[in-house]
């Protein structure tokens, strides 16, 4: 179920995008239309959410955090367009319409993706989406940098494909699942904090364990949707991991254990907020939600 919450944060996050993707020039309409194609098409917006909602945690309105939202999206975005192409999990169907290299083609998936990711930096950038000083700027394009490379998300989809019909240990699929789904979630948690330009030490400390933890349960749900729920609820298609042999907590714990871990996840999240009052209860709702979300 999506909170009023959650839909005035999508509302923000949506219009901080939009003007991103207006064409400079004619020539470069239908790269623009692909990276627009990719973005503007009903996610569900969980980074921007996070990021606004670690801001806010911190007493600042959520508004010093568009930049980082829109940041966090864009990246996410350029991961599902490459993560969707027939080189990597080749599917056809995103958020419930066809992925970018059907819509388009393959070579301009792949500059779309491309350009949305070089599109993050520079929205973290904008002093109009994010106002805060050189020295927090800065802070914030190291984090994502680093989330999104090879130390983070990159390097989880290589260990992802690398590990295609090989039967992981519980260690080695956590490790895979906290780089390619964690390392971003961790990122939005953590730009939103720095956005709010007064995150001291400690609160940084308990929201990267909060992050952790949710980090690893988004994934372990991602996995039990493909299992449990179905297509047109999914906006992609149910069964792909099993179809295609991917190692994911369901396969490696079954079914009921791996709700079981995501619930544990669900709760040392929510303990690692206990510092926190009121102003953290959209975090904490997310935390229930993540778990709890049908798609
Ligand atoms: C799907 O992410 C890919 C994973 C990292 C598991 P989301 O479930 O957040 O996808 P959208 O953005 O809502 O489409
Ligand atoms: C995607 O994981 C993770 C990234 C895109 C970084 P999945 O391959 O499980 O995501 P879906 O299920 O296609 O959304
Ligand atoms: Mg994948
Ligand atoms: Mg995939
Ligand atoms: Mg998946």
């Amino acid at each position: 179920m999506i909170t009023a919450y959650q839909a005035s944060c999508q509302a923000r996050v949506d219009a901080a995008l939009e003007p991103l993707f207006i064409a400079p020039t004619k020539e470069l309409e239908r790269l623009y239309a692909a990276m627009r194609y990719s973005v503007m098409n009903g996610g569900k917006r969980v980074r921007p959410l996070l990021a606004y909602a670690a801001c806010e945690a911190l007493g600042v309105p959520a508004e010093q955090a568009n930049g980082a939202a829109c940041a966090v999206e864009l990246i996410h975005a350029y991961s599902l367009v490459h993560d969707d192409l027939p080189a990597m999990d080749d599917d056809d169907l995103r958020r419930g319409q066809p992925t970018t290299h059907k819509a388009f083609d393959e070579a301009c998936a792949i500059l779309a993706g491309d350009g949305l990711q070089s599109l993050a930096f520079s929205a973290l950038l904008d002093p109009r989406l994010s106002p805060q000083a050189d020295s927090t700027r800065l802070a914030m394009v190291q984090a994502l940098a680093k989330a999104a490379g090879p130390a983070g998300m990159v390097g989880g989809q290589a260990i992802d494909l690398g590990s295609v019909g090989l039967k992981l240990d519980q260690q080695a699929l956590e490790f895979m699942h906290r780089h390619k789904t964690g390392a971003l979630i961790e990122a939005s948690v953590r730009l939103g904090a720095l956005a709010s330009a007064r995150a001291e030490q400690a609160q940084l400390d308990a929201l990267q364990t909060y992050a952790q933890a949710i980090g690893l349960a988004f994934q372990v749900q991602d996995d039990i949707l493909d299992v449990e729920s179905d297509t047109a609820t999914l906006g992609k298609r149910q069964g792909a991991d099993i179809a295609r042999d991917k190692p994911t907590y369901p396969a490696l714990l079954g079914l009921e254990a791996a709700k079981a871990y995501a619930i544990e996840l669900r709760d040392q999240a929510l303990i690692a907020l206990q510092g926190f009052g009121e102003n953290a209860e959209p975090l904490r709702a997310l935390a229930r939600y993540i778990v709890e979300r049908r798609h």
